[in-house]
């Protein structure tokens, strides 16, 4: 009888053991592997979405006389023709061939860059 409660313990420490070693493995993936911040891509508008990324990252250097190589990116059909010619977006993608953009800044987050380039496949509307 004694024997017998003695190895009901180890059975439950075992158990328990088995219980909570995934977890801690699982708790340390995340602390260590982060997953990065959903990108919400739905109701993309040029107004809204677009504009607001291209007027904070682009346009004092894109606009005026003195814009940069040319291109002015002030308001929609600027924007849209930057997009059009292909330039803008091998630009933001830092793709060879294209001055990477924003120039001598930290790359687009590759939420923004998504945001852009399915604004350009939906035909660079203007809403
Ligand atoms: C600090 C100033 C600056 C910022 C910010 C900047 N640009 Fe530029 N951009 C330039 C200059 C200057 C050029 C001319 C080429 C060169 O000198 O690299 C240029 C060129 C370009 C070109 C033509 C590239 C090519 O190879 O044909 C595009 C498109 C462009 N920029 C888009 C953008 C976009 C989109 C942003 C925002 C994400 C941006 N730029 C931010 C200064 C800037």
């Amino acid at each position: 009888m004694k024997k017998r409660s003695i190895n009901f313990g180890f059975l439950i420490l075992g158990l328990l053991a088995f219980a909570f070693l995934p977890s801690c493995y699982y708790d340390n993936e995340e602390d260590l592997y982060p997953s990065p911040p959903a990108c919400d891509t739905t109701n993309i508008t040029y107004s809204a979405t677009v504009w607001p990324i291209i007027s904070e990252s682009c346009t004092s250097c894109h606009s005026g006389s003195g814009a940069g190589g040319g291109v002015l990116l002030t308001n929609h059909a600027e924007v849209a023709d930057a997009c059009n010619n292909g330039r803008l977006l091998g630009a933001i993608r830092h793709e060879s061939g294209y001055s990477p953009m924003p120039k001598a800044q930290a790359k687009m987050s590759d939420c923004d860059i998504k945001k852009i380039e399915l604004w350009v496949a939906d035909g660079t509307p203007d809403n």
